[in-house]
C-alpha cells in the first residue's frame, strides 16, 4: 500500500520520500505508481503536466535515516508483524525530527502499543488507507490511548486535504474496518473449505445479492491472503475469542505461498 500512499500525497502537492529497504522493492513500488498515475491520465483524472509534477515530487531512497531525517509526517506501511513494527518505530523515533508525527497504516495492530515503542506516543496515530489507495475515499484515523488531540486534528485535516474522508476510530484490534471485514472473508473461506459452494459461487452471492463490488474471495486475493491471515491472528489473539479463528484453508494457502494476486495464485489464478 506504500506506493499508493506516496502517490496520493504527491498528487496533492506534498514532497514525498519513498523509503524501501531494498532497491528491487523500491523499483517495484515506483513502477506501480507510474502505472496507476498513467491510468489516472488515461481517465482524465489528472493532466500530463500534473503527472510529471506528481512523479517529480517523489524521491526514492533505501536509507532509513535519510528517508525520515527532515520529515514532518511519516506513514509507515511495512509488513503486518508486531516485531517488525516495533523495530521500525523504535528506529523512526531515533531518526525523525522530534516534532514529526509517526502514523501507521497498520490494518489491525494496536496504535497504543506501537506508540509505546517510542518516546512520543502523543504523536503516534493510525492513518489506515484502503486499496486501491488512489481510489478509495476512506481513511480510518485511529487514536491510541496516548494520541494527542493536536496530532488527531493535524492528521484529520491532512486526510481531508488529500481528498479523503477521515473517520475517527478508537484503538481496538482490527479497528472497525478489519473487525467487520475479516470475519466475513474468513466465513467465505469456510464456505469453500466445507464444500458449501465454490469460490466463484460464494463471490457471486455477495456481488449479486449484496451489491459488493468484489466478492469476499476476490477481495481476499486483492488484499493478500498473508495479510488477511495476519489480521485474523491479531483479532484471534487480542480478543481471545474463537469466532476469529482463521480457517485452516487460509493457513494452508499461505503456507503454500498462494497469497492471491501478488503471487498470481490465490482463490483464483491471475
Ligand atoms: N490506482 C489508481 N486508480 C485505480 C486503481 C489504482 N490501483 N485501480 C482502479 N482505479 C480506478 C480506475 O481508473 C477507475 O477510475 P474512474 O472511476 O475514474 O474511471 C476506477 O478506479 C474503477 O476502476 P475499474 O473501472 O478499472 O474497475 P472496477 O470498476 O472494477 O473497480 C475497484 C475496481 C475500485 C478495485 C472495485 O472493484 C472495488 O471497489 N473493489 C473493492 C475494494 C475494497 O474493498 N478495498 C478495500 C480493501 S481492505 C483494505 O485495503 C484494508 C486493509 O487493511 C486490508
Amino acid at each position: 500500500m506504500g506506493n499508493g500512499i506516496a502517490h496520493v500525497f504527491a498528487q496533492h502537492g506534498h514532497d514525498v520520500v519513498l523509503g524501501e529497504r531494498f532497491d528491487t522493492t523500491l523499483q517495484k513500488g515506483l513502477a506501480s505508481i507510474t502505472k496507476n498515475v498513467g491510468r489516472q491520465v488515461a481517465r482524465g483524472v489528472i493532466t500530463e503536466e500534473e503527472q510529471t509534477a506528481l512523479i517529480g515530487r517523489i524521491r526514492p531512497v533505501t536509507s532509513f535515516a535519510e528517508a525520515v531525517k527532515d520529515a514532518e509526517l511519516v506513514v509507515e506501511a511495512v509488513v503486518e508483524d508486531t516485531a517488525v513494527k516495533a523495530e521500525v518505530f523504535r528506529t523512526l523515533d531515533q531518526h525523525a525530527p522530534a516534532d514529526c508525527i509517526l502514523a501507521s497504516n497498520t490494518s489491525s495492530i494496536s496504535i497504543t502499543w506501537i506508540g509505546a515503542q517510542t518516546a512520543r506516543p502523543d504523536k503516534v496515530i493510525g492513518m489506515h488507507f484502503f486499496n486501491p489507495v488512489p481510489v478509495m475515499k476512506l481513511v480510518e484515523v485511529v487514536r491510541g490511548l496516548a494520541t494527542s488531540d493536536e496530532t488527531y486534528a493535524t492528521v484529520k485535516a491532512l486526510a481531508e486535504a488529500l481528498g479523503k474522508t477521515p473517520v475517527e476510530v478508537n484503538d481496538a484490534p482490527g479497528f472497525v474496518s478489519n473487525r467487520v471485514l475479516m470475519p466475513m472473508i474468513n466465513e467465505a473461506i469456510f464456505c469453500v473449505y466445507e464444500g458449501v459452494a465454490t469460490a466463484e459461487a460464494v463471490d457471486q452471492v455477495m456481488k449479486l445479492g449484496m451489491a459488493h463490488p468484489m466478492g469476499p474471495l476476490q477481495l481476499a486475493d486483492f488484499i493478500g491472503l498473508d495479510v488477511c491471515l495476519s489480521i485474523l491472528n491479531v483479532l484471534h489473539t487480542e480478543f481471545g475469542d474463537s469466532k476469529y479463528r482463521p480457517c485452516p484453508l487460509l493457513k494452508q494457502m499461505v503456507t503454500a505461498g498462494r497469497l492471491g494476486r501478488k503471487t498470481r495464485q490465490g482463490f483464483y489464478a491471475y
